[in-house]
């Protein structure tokens, strides 16, 4: 098939080569790094913020997509600890993004049986920003199907400083007899730590606008996960690329650093 996204005010061709096959198993965690919403503004002349409203709305679509394919974990990388340094205008729309989020989809994603949570330094965002998110947690919490996380105000070194330094105090209470310290203790204290062992890491992480990098995001937890980079901006992202996504990770041979191949596991 044969896709068409705009690039620098024309549209070049670019291939969905992956064939999606619904029989076989999905990654039950992605992670996206929505990238490209300015660019996807300035190719059509209009405000960055135009850009990030566009991409307020592929995160809707792209939610209730993967959780129709039975998805798990979703988690979105919407404003990172490096992100304040954009002009406050574009910050101030950032934070107010959340707000308008859940004030229009909470109903939805009852509807779709989608929990809400966030992680992040999220003391830091601005008292509204807080509220909006407190309320979507709160208001779809019993819901038991796919876990929509945010990444807000996230930066996955000072996730990680975090987490050590927690141990760090924890663990000084035992003098002289310190137990083991263990890769499950510090991923219990990360930010993904509130999810099941299983589900904490996700085993596909997706960038879009053609950028091929990882930006302080989720370090601990990519260990082993899959890749995925698409030229497509957040904002034209869709299900058929999702499925794209998801369709190149089935083709993939996970060895997690062992020999076994896709032929010795049939
Ligand atoms: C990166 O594109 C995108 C962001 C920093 C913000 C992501 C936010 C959204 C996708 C909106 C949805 C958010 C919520 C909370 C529902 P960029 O601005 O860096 O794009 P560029 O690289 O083309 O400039």
């Amino acid at each position: 098939m044969l896709r068409f996204f705009p690039q620098k005010d024309k549209y070049i061709k670019e291939a969905a080569e992956h064939e999606f096959d619904p029989s076989l198993p999905i990654p039950q965690h992605i992670a996206i790094i929505m990238d490209g919403n300015g660019r996807w503004a300035q190719n059509r002349r209009l405000p960055r913020v135009a850009g990030h409203k566009e991409g307020m709305e592929t995160v809707k679509k792209i939610t209730k997509h993967a959780s129709h394919l039975g998805v798990k974990v979703l988690t979105l990388y919407a404003f990172s600890t490096e992100n304040w340094k954009r002009p406050n205008e574009e910050v101030d729309f950032l934070m107010q993004l959340p707000v308008d989020f859940f004030d229009t989809f909470v109903p939805e994603l009852i509807k779709e049986n989608v929990q809400v949570k966030v992680m992040g330094f999220t003391d830091s965002l601005p008292a509204h920003t807080q509220e909006a998110v407190k309320r979507a947690i709160d208001q779809t919490k019993d819901n038991t199907g796919m876990i929509l996380n945010f990444a807000l105000n996230y930066g996955s070194r000072a996730e990680i400083l975090t987490a050590v330094q927690a141990l760090y105090e924890e663990l000084s209470a035992y003098g002289e007899a310190l137990p083991e310290l263990t890769e499950d203790m510090l991923g219990t204290h990360l930010m993904t730590g509130f999810l099941p062992n299983a589900l904490r890491d996700p085993e596909l992480v997706i960038r879009t606008s053609g950028e091929e990098r990882i930006s302080n995001f989720l370090l601990w937890q990519i260990a082993y996960s899959e890749l995925f980079f698409t030229k497509a901006l957040w904002p034209d992202f869709d299900s058929a690329l999702l499925e794209d996504a998801i369709g190149s990770f089935q083709q993939r041979n996970r060895r997690f650093g062992g020999l076994k191949t896709k032929e010795e596991e049939e």
